[in-house]
């Protein structure tokens, strides 16, 4: 388990007008896929756009500790040898993922087909995670993997049959579908899957770009076991959960007009832009295109003034990540805005309702907490002490409280915004944010 991350504060205080064209880097998703399924290729597969992010590079080292040449010919591009579905060797010691739930959940499918056995572990945030709903489906599939009351570490035995099943997840998780459809890779005939509410489908859309056979539509996937992998080149588009910040920054600080360029517009990601629009902010999308197979586009962002919404329980699946940014969107808007079915907050890098809620109130704002959500009641920023709880969006999103606050606002405990976004300070600087580091 790895703890050593230092604990750097931030200092925000009032910013702006957010100016320019700004490029966040690559989808975090996306480029945790691209290594899995480069790995395990036939052939020599080119990333660009990578993530030069922690948790990628973590699930980058665990390939190469599984005998996986990688090169950086450049920062952001990764040129990944693959060994092929069966290439992978056992690793000396424990693999760990870091602060990485797509890392760990996913690679908790993966390495269930392997002929070997494996150890996978993580951070004091990711070792509080839960990984019951990866392991029940997996142990129906014939996995073995040993947890502590369903937490971290996993103890993975390798060499065990496993065989397709059709399941059927209580919870919209795009991580539960990728990690029973990566078991589903290793396994004895079909392996379909089910969701309460479609949720990203990288995995299904990269398959197929590597050429395996699967059958998706929105809320279901079916692939089966035993073809191979063909390696193909994959073009990383602009995260949007990290353009998210810089959407709600030009939304609520005054003057503000920036350019988001590139940025990944699939429809399962973009459930804030829906609900910012329906809250007054002025976005519009510019040059929608194609990279790689999924849609992109520049975004175009003007301060308008918002006002609160109940936002739709249809849209949290599509918007999960974004709840942060949200939070201090709907701090800046007049009125209440009303959060509910939106309980796996709780489960993420932190107890993300608890986190946001506190920070909120210690800077002036009245939020009424729920099992399932929140209700911020919009109002004025003043200074103060916010924790992030060694959560990356919540620091991001008080970097952004911060610029419409009346004084300033420490932020404690950042560094793992290099997990997502490295360099969110700087490139948040040279819009015009107000904030340093200490
Ligand atoms: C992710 C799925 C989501 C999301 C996470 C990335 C993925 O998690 O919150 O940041 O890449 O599959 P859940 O599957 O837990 O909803």
């Amino acid at each position: 388990m790895t703890n050593a991350t230092p604990r750097e504060d931030w200092f925000a205080s009032a910013g702006g007008p957010l100016r320019g064209e700004l490029q966040v880097p690559g989808d975090k998703s996306v480029s945790h896929r691209a290594i899995m399924l480069a790995a395990l290729a036939d052939g020599t597969s080119r990333i660009e756009g990578f993530l030069e992010g922690e948790d990628t590079r973590a699930t980058a080292a665990i390939f190469e500790r599984m005998g996986v040449r990688i090169e950086v010919p450049e920062a952001s591009t990764r040129v990944v040898h693959g060994v092929g579905i069966d290439g992978l060797q056992a690793a000396s010691s424990a693999l760990d993922c870091g602060n990485a739930g797509t890392g760990m959940r996913l690679l908790a499918g993966l390495l269930s087909g392997q002929r070997f056995d494996s150890v996978l572990t993580g951070d004091g945030s990711l070792s509080r995670r839960p990984m019951r709903r990866v392991l029940d489906p997996l142990a129906r599939m014939g996995a073995s993997i040993a947890a502590h009351d369903g937490f971290p570490p996993l103890k993975i035995a390798g060499a065990q049959a496993l065989r397709g099943i059709s399941y059927s997840s209580e919870i919209a998780s795009a991580q539960v579908k990728s990690a029973v459809l990566l078991a589903g890779l290793y396994a004895k005939g079909d392996t379909e899957v089910r969701e309460p509410h479609p949720t990203r489908d990288y995995t299904e859309r990269m398959l197929r770009a590597f050429g395996w056979p699967i059958e998706f539509s929105p809320g279901v996937a079916r692939l089966r076991g035993g073809h191979r992998l063909r390696a193909t080149d994959v073009s990383v588009p602009a995260d949007f959960s990290s353009a998210a910040f810089f959407l709600v920054a030009a939304s609520v600080i005054p003057g503000s007009d920036i350019v988001l360029r590139g940025v990944g517009m699939n429809p399962r990601r973009t459930g804030l832009l829906r609900v910012l629009r329906a809250m007054g902010a002025h976005v519009d999308i510019e040059a929608m295109g194609e990279q790689g197979g999924e849609a992109v586009a520049d975004l175009h962002v003007r301060h308008a003034p918002l006002h609160g919404i109940d936002v739709p329980v249809d849209a949290v699946p599509d918007m999960i990540d974004e709840f942060p940014a949200l939070f201090v969107a709907a701090a800046c808007a007049s009125g209440a805005t009303r959060v509910r079915g939106a309980a796996e907050l709780r489960v993420k890098e932190s107890d993300r309702i608890a986190t946001m809620s506190c920070g909120l109130r210690s800077m002036g704002i009245a939020v009424e907490e729920t099992e399932d959500g929140a209700t911020i009641h919009g109002g004025a920023l003043h200074g103060g002490h916010v924790v992030s709880h060694g959560d990356h969006r919540v620091a991001m999103a008080f970097a952004i409280a911060g610029q419409v606050s009346s004084g300033e606002v420490q932020i404690c405990d950042t560094a793992n915004v290099a997990t997502s976004f490295p360099a969110f300070d700087q490139l948040a600087r040279s819009a015009g944010f107000a904030l340093r580091a200490d």
